[in-house]
């Protein structure tokens, strides 16, 4: 079989300890080209995962390396422009999440996938976990019931992934820690309730930390001339069409005990909380109230991000998160936002068409 030619588009830190772990690791998929503004480091990754070719422009990479499979691993503003640009090239695109700024952007990008007859997926990783996949099975096989509530958080302490970087400058993330860790835990627990109907959200967000480097995150060194003009907390209540409730809970820093990200669904006849990488069940039997611990075995991967994207390429079949995901998570961010800026909840009816 002839191997896919993978190229690497944004060459940061996300891109080598997710993209390139997990694509080199795959016998069908052969690392073709890298690129990066920053020419330094797309040659650094170049040398040390043996990449023949490297690039400082993604156009004239996908111009001339007929590539099969990209990822998208630059700042946010820049995944439209690029992904809508591999797709018109008939080049697969994995690209980082959040799919886009915001739903028109989101859409343009399904509208050029549509275009195009190829492949997107947008990187949420979380949905591959052991325990997620577990708690998919557990959902459709009716053992929660209905669903009820469900709550998301990630929290933390001191988490700004560099104050002025990108990430805190809106015109480059498209906006905070909702647009940041939001995307993973908010997308999931929407994910697992099979992508439901929203009714209206009401959102606040706010910003505490912009004016002191002591809240990074560990590791990540700030830009004290750069720009801080996004919330590093996002709190916020989705009410469901179906009657059921979602609320949830992000920050970058804040003043708790401890680090925590979080989600708990509670159904009809179950329910599910995972904590900190610990997940636990609980349900009724006999008239008691039952606790289960799934022994989960970290090192058997149930489903790999990477190999099931180039299988979907290969076969043809529909992407865990397809754009229509990344289009009615994009359209739940815009109505937070908006809440949160005019100060009253939202009622919005995203398109589901494709996303169920
Ligand atoms: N799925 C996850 O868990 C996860 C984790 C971290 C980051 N991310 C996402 O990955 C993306 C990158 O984040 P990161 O932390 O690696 O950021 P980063 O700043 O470390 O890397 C971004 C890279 O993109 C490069 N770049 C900028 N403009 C470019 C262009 N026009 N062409 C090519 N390269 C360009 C930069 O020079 C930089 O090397 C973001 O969208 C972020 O949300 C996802």
């Amino acid at each position: 079989m002839e191997k896919l030619r993978y190229g690497l588009i944004g060459a940061g830190s996300n891109a080598e300890k997710k993209h390139i772990a997990g694509y080199r690791g795959l016998p069908h998929v052969e690392l073709a080209a890298v690129c990066d503004v920053n020419p330094a480091a797309a040659q650094a990754l170049a040398d040390k995962y043996d990449i023949p070719a490297v690039y400082t422009n993604y156009r004239e990479m996908l111009e001339r390396e007929k590539l099969d499979v990209v990822s998208v691993c630059t700042p946010n503003f820049l995944h439209a422009e690029i992904s809508i640009y591999a797709l018109s090239q008939g080049v697969n695109v994995h690209c980082e999440k959040p799919l886009a700024v915001n739903e028109a952007e989101a859409r343009e990008i399904l509208a050029a996938r549509q275009r195009s007859g190829k492949q997107l997926m947008v990187g949420l990783n979380n949905r591959f976990t052991n325990e997620a996949v577990l708690v998919k099975q557990y959902i459709d096989a009716g053992l929660l019931g209905d669903i009820y509530e469900a709550k998301a958080g990630w929290i933390r302490r001191s988490g700004i992934p560099g104050r002025g970087t990108w990430f805190t400058n809106r015109a480059l993330s498209g906006g905070g820690v909702m647009i940041d860790l939001g995307v993973h835990y908010l997308d999931l627990v929407l994910y697992l309730m099979g992508m439901p109907e929203p009714a209206y959200i009401a959102g606040n967000t706010r910003q505490t930390f912009t004016n002191t480097d002591s809240r990074n995150r560990n590791g990540y060194k700030g830009n004290p001339a750069g720009v801080f003009d996004v919330e590093d907390s996002a709190v916020g209540f989705l009410k469901l069409a179906n009657g059921a409730s979602v609320s949830f809970e992000f920050s970058w820093a804040s003043n708790i005990e401890q680090d925590r990200a979080y989600y708990e669904l509670i159904g009809t006849k179950g329910g599910v909380k995972f904590e900190n990488g610990k997940l636990s069940l609980f349900t009724e039997q006999f008239d008691t109230c039952i606790d289960m611990q799934p022994k989960l075995n970290p090192n058997v991967k149930r489903l790999n991000e990477f190999e099931h994207f180039t299988g979907c390429i290969l076969t043809g079949r529909q992407p865990l998160a397809p754009a229509e995901h990344g289009v009615y998570f994009m359209s739940i961010v815009d109505a937070f936002y908006r809440s949160a800026a005019e100060n009253r909840a939202v009622t919005f009816q995203p398109n589901l068409v494709g996303a169920r």
